[in-house]
């Protein structure tokens, strides 16, 4: 009966799914992309000022909890507190929703063009972005239900074992990797054939590869061969070696958050969410306990009340904005600002990164297979093909001082990929006109692969700080990424594994050869002031900021408590990407899902709801 119902199911489904054409995906495709051209990035938050200046509240009622930011934490907070009937849940979510054009992973660079993301870039920076028009980096943030998920690159990466006993280390019972894993299989839903114990399958978040391979992967996995590298599961037992990526796919179509925990969640009774919503301000009361927070819609003042907890997920940098216009944060600052300090914390400082260089592109005597637009559509409609895929395989290596089995360094393989080539490249690098004219226009994405070479455990720390008390003034974002030098010292070890895989056998059949790099010329070529030079101008980031509201035992060093509370204050809790204490060997989002996990099951033993 089970199966005839399924069945009927799925005839409806098909059904309707039949408006998704071939020709619907066309004309999607060519509308955003252009839109995406054409683009103009915000510098504020002015869509909210009519509502933000709005002379009185009105009042939006009461909640267990209020949850601000529908991004990875706050889709898997909503729906795990929203399991308890009696528990009443408001999410609050400055941007929109997702649609079918950002479902589509090959497209996801395009999605940074658009109100999908705040359109942040970093203070123009003095050891890094050297390269970038006024030495900006991108900043891009994920606004829309799903967050940063919504527009990221589906790579799927939990990091190294070591990177959570490290957090236990610095002062946070309860996050070892044994603790952790459990909650990384929950989430899980692995199509592939990873290391036993270590994958789950009746998770909600899908897991795949994105298939057929392209043609250049078995090269890459030659050389690797070559140098006795060796092909894992990198979220398995060991993590040192070369592997396809696993991605947050399900049918080749983008898996965030919102979409595989959310759209489970939102319709139940007990939850509310509201989107195009900006909080502005938590209210914390005068005996340092919070009550609730004052949101704005275009046109509207809103307060609503939470009689249990507020929980802040609005990122790793939206998240000290708001503590800080709340008065939570540094009080030096806060008073330059006017800001009253309702807890003197270092929010904001600690800002880590992942540098990623852009620097190593090989041009071949190999042609990829030139595939038309519209054979890419017909296998995105089958879940397979060039639109399901973002990066091809993914590389750790061993650098610095971190543990012989922790990665310091990260490749990503970026194959030939036939004409075409990354999609609006000039835009998401920012690069200046030099090196937009001299570099980028002179790749060939028919004949060229590239490494993008990121640097996993830097030293160095950047902060977020506020412009003024103004919340519809975007943030201060300021990268100092290469602040020590032993994070150049590092990245050139990477540089040089990468030089090394490629004068492999392997490589060498294709005839690969490095494409020259046309700046810092005063430098002898290959020279490590050469690389100083080219990592300083050529790197951006891998968009995984974290540490911005790091936890740890005191709030000399820290802002929130192992349990993720906020150091003074009562019934507030930061639930994102900031509160990781240190960095960790892979992108964020496992990781903040398996945090945001963690958390709604200690909120729920702590108020007595076993789950
Ligand atoms: C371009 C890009 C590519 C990436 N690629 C990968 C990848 O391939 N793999 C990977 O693991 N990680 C990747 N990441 C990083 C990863 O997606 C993020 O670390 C993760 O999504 C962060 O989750 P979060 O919950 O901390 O914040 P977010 O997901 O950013 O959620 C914050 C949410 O809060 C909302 N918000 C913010 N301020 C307010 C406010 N004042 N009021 C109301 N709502 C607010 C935002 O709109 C957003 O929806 C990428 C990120 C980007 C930007
Ligand atoms: C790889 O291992 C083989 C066999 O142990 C050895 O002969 C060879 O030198 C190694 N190659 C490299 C690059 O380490
Ligand atoms: C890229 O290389 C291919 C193969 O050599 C060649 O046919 C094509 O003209 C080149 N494209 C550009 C833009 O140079
Ligand atoms: C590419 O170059 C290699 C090395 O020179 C050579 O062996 C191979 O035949 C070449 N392939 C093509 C398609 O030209």
């Amino acid at each position: 009966m089970k199966v005839l119902a399924g069945a009927v199911f799925c005839l409806v489904l098909y059904t309707v799914g039949g408006s998704f054409t071939s020709e619907y995906y066309e004309n999607l495709i060519s509308q955003r992309t252009t839109e995406a051209r054409a683009y103009e990035m915000p510098e504020s938050n002015v869509e909210f000022q009519r509502g933000a200046s709005s002379p009185e509240s009105n009042d939006f009622g009461s909640y267990d909890f209020i949850v601000v930011g529908a991004g990875s934490a706050g889709s898997v907070l909503a729906t795990r507190l929203s399991e308890v009937p009696d528990w009443s849940v408001l999410l609050l979510e400055a941007g929109g929703e997702e649609d079918d054009f950002n479902a589509i992973p090959g497209m996801f660079p395009y999605l940074q063009f658009s109100d999908m993301n705040w359109g942040y870039f970093t203070t123009p920076q003095t050891n890094c972005c050297l390269g970038m028009r006024d030495r900006r980096c991108p900043a891009p943030r994920g606004k829309s239900v799903g967050g940063s998920g919504a527009i990221n690159a589906v790579l799927y990466v939990r990091g190294n074992a070591k990177d959570y006993d490290k957090w236990v280390e610095l002062g946070n019972p309860g996050w070892s990797h044994e603790e952790v894993l459990p909650y990384f299989v929950k989430s899980e839903n692995s199509q592939i054939h990873g290391d036993e114990g270590y994958h789950g399958k009746g998770g909600v978040w899908d897991v795949e590869y994105a298939l057929p391979p392209a043609e250049t992967f078995s090269t890459l996995i030659d050389a690797n061969a070559e140098l006795n590298a060796t092909t894992l599961d990198y979220n398995g037992l060991r993590q040192l070696g070369v592997s396809k990526t696993q991605t947050n796919i399900k049918h080749g179509k983008r898996q965030s958050a919102a979409t595989a925990f959310l759209d489970n969640s939102r319709k139940r009774e007990n939850l509310k969410l509201v989107t195009r919503a900006l909080v502005t301000k938590i209210d914390i009361d005068a005996e340092g306990v919070a009550r609730g927070v004052i949101f704005t819609t275009r046109d509207q003042k809103f307060v609503a009340r939470a009689a249990k907890e507020v929980i802040v997920s609005a990122g790793a940098v939206n998240s000290p904005q708001l503590l800080m216009l709340s008065g939570v944060g540094p009080r030096d600052h806060l008073e330059d600002l006017e800001i009253e300090t309702v807890a003197d914390l270092p929010v904001g400082r600690n800002l880590q990164e992942h540098p990623h260089f852009l620097g190593l592109n090989f041009r071949t005597n190999y042609t990829a297979p030139s595939s038309d637009f519209g054979t890419a559509i017909e296998e995105y409609l089958t879940g397979l093909g060039p639109l399901t895929t973002t990066a091809e395989a993914l590389g750790f290596l061993h650098a610095g001082d971190v543990p012989d089995d922790v990665p310091m360094i990260k490749y990503i393989f970026n194959p030939p990929s036939g004409p075409g080539g990354v999609p609006i490249a000039d835009r998401i690098y920012n690069f200046d006109d030099d090196l937009v004219t001299n570099y980028l226009n002179k790749m060939n994405s028919s004949t060229d692969f590239g490494f993008s070479l990121i640097l996993l455990h830097p030293k160095s720390r950047g902060r977020i700080t506020l412009k003024s008390n103004d919340p519809i003034d975007f943030p201060n974002i300021d990268l100092n990424m290469f602040s020590e030098s032993e994070d150049i010292d590092n990245f050139i070890e990477g540089i040089d594994f990468v030089l090394k895989l490629t004068q492999t056998e392997a490589f060498r059949r294709m005839d690969a050869s490095l494409v020259e790099i046309p700046i810092c010329d005063q430098f002898e070529p290959y020279s490590r002031s050469f690389w100083e030079c080219a990592v300083r101008h050529m790197s951006m980031t891998l968009y995984h900021p974290c540490g911005t509201t790091a936890m740890g035992p005191d709030g000399t060093t820290s802002v929130v408590d192992g349990d993720l509370k906020v150091h003074g204050i009562d019934n507030l809790r930061v639930v994102d990407a900031g509160v990781f204490p240190s960095t960790i060997s892979g992108p964020t989002n496992a990781a903040v899902i398996m945090v945001a996990e963690k958390i709604s099951d200690v909120i729920k033993n702590y108020y007595d709801k076993t789950s």
